[in-house]
């Protein structure tokens, strides 16, 4: 598309994911030359506070997240693609009105954000089919929560699909922007060692945990509606699940990575009333500390009685060759006592240990946040002299990312990249590898919705835990009924 002029069109450009991430996204792309010298960037927005005061807020967004490495032309340069438009998606002008700022669409490559509810899609969408500016190569980015179950996901897609066909559809996760999630596929597949052991002969079971510290207070109208399980299990953690457990794609290129995905999805085993008891766990976080704060607990904060979990851990298995019987522990929750995700593979004993009760198993250790480290737990000798036999040891052969990447110059930290910068920037480029396609939305629904169902079914209710610790009683029992495991905390 490069004869036609990109635009770049920011509907929700005055909300809040856009000042905390989007448009401080876009101006570090700006900074580092990855932005067509004619990118024009509209954003739009309810609010009719004119192009001017739009982009002082936008500047201090930017400078109070990325103040430390950017500099003052290059802010200044990007200001001056902005332009605010006071648009209202209630009102029929919304397309016309947008087109007139536009200009000709057929001499333009569009790509929308919709940063803004849902439930305004479906309107926006249309507007935009009535304009006419939903034609190829124009594309829209929507992100979650693409419904709260299998069928209003439909409707939401359905709604947006309308407009734009799938492939010009980009469908935002952003733990796949996120260096440290696009790294998991360079360790599978750009090493050699791992491979071959990447299976259930080898390997006894996965944990994934992504623990946070902060509560939901401030979210608690949309969170109340979600609870953790449709707010991070079924996108952040089933991804990352999709990541560890597909087979090498044929190619990086999107279709060949997602239909992998899509793959391990649907072979999810299902959770039904049967086995919910004993594969779930739900928590909701009680009065406690977490993050250096007192909490009050969830309902405190609501001010009623909830059931919704703050909490989740699930033993998931896939029905397949490669991972029949190895199973797949993850968990999630707000205020637990450290923020961090991880990924870990733990491998199986010795087939026959010559060494006695000392071999340990071998253990895979993937830190995604807050920094990524790699490292691998490995059985050696213990120096020193022993009478008889030898003493062994286990030791960490690690592997520190930002120490090894490390970009500080001038004395300044390593600048840490949004997710979003990727996802914008392979947007505009056209490549939606690390967007999530509908089949992926829909296969990870219909599994979460049979979790769903199943704790309605048994009457499941949240238990509480105090906030700052990792989660319900039932969390841990549920991995130590299976050979004593345990949570790696
Ligand atoms: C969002 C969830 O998708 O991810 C939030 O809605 C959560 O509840 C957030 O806090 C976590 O993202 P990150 O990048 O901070 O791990």
């Amino acid at each position: 598309n490069g004869a036609r002029q990109q635009v770049f069109v920011l509907v929700g450009g005055t909300g809040d994911l856009a000042m905390r991430m989007l448009w401080p996204s876009l101006a570090m792309l700006d900074q580092e030359g990855f932005l067509s010298d004619n990118l024009r960037i509209i954003s739009v927005a309810r609010e009719d506070c004119g192009t001017e005061v739009c982009v002082d807020r936008i500047g201090n967004a930017v400078t109070s997240r990325f103040g430390e490495w950017t500099t003052p032309e290059a802010l200044s340069r990007f200001r001056k693609r902005i332009v605010h438009v006071a648009l209202d998606a209630a009102h029929d002008d919304w397309g016309s009105k947008l087109k007139a700022e536009l200009g000709d669409p057929d001499t333009l490559d569009i790509v929308f954000f919709l940063s803004v509810s849902p439930s305004l899609f479906k309107p926006i969408c249309e507007h935009i089919e009535k304009a006419g500016l939903n034609k190829a190569p124009n594309r829209v980015i929507i992100e979650k929560p693409i419904g709260r179950d299998l069928a209003t996901s439909k409707v939401i897609n359905d709604s947006v699909a309308h407009a734009f066909a799938e492939d010009r559809t980009f469908r935002i996760d952003h733990y796949l922007g996120k260096e440290t999630v696009q790294n998991l596929i360079a360790l599978r597949f750009g090493n050699m060692v791992f491979e071959p052991l990447w299976n259930s002969q080898s390997i006894d079971h996965i944990q994934i945990t992504i623990a946070e510290t902060v509560g939901v207070a401030d979210r608690l109208g949309y969170y109340d509606e979600y609870g953790a399980i449709r707010d991070m299990l079924q996108n952040h953690l089933l991804q990352l699940l999709c990541l560890l457990a597909m087979e090498p794609p044929s190619a990086l290129t999107s279709d060949a990575l997602r239909d992998e995905k899509v793959k391990v999805l649907r072979s999810l085993k299902a959770i039904t009333a049967e086995n919910v008891l004993t594969n779930t766990a739900r928590g909701q976080y009680g009065p406690g500390f977490a993050d250096g704060h007192p909490v009050a607990g969830y309902e405190a904060e609501k001010g009623s009685p909830s059931n919704t979990e703050t909490f989740v851990a699930i033993k998931a298995e896939i029905a397949n060759w490669r991972w029949a019987g190895t199973p797949i522990y993850m968990r999630t929750g707000k205020c637990l006592p450290s923020r961090t995700t991880e990924i870990v593979i733990q491998f199986k004993p010795l087939p026959h240990s010559i060494f006695g009760p000392e071999a340990q198993a071998n253990r895979l250790l993937i830190r995604l946040q807050p920094e990524e480290d790699i490292s691998l737990t490995l059985m050696n000798k213990a120096p020193g002299l022993t009478s008889e036999g030898v003493h062994l040891q286990p030791l960490d052969l690690s592997l520190s990312l930002i120490k090894a990447f490390d970009d500080s110059k001038d004395g300044k930290p390593p600048r840490r990249r949004i997710a979003y910068e990727r996802l914008i920037l392979d947007a505009l480029n056209g490549n939606n590898a690390q967007f999530v396609r509908r089949d992926e939305v829909e296969a990870a629904w219909t599994w979460v919705d049979g979790i769903i169902k199943a704790w309605h079914d048994k009457d499941m209710k949240p238990q509480k835990y105090p906030a700052g610790t990792f989660g319900p009683v039932s969390a841990f029992s549920l991995i130590e009924r299976d050979n004593g495991r345990m949570w790696n905390d």
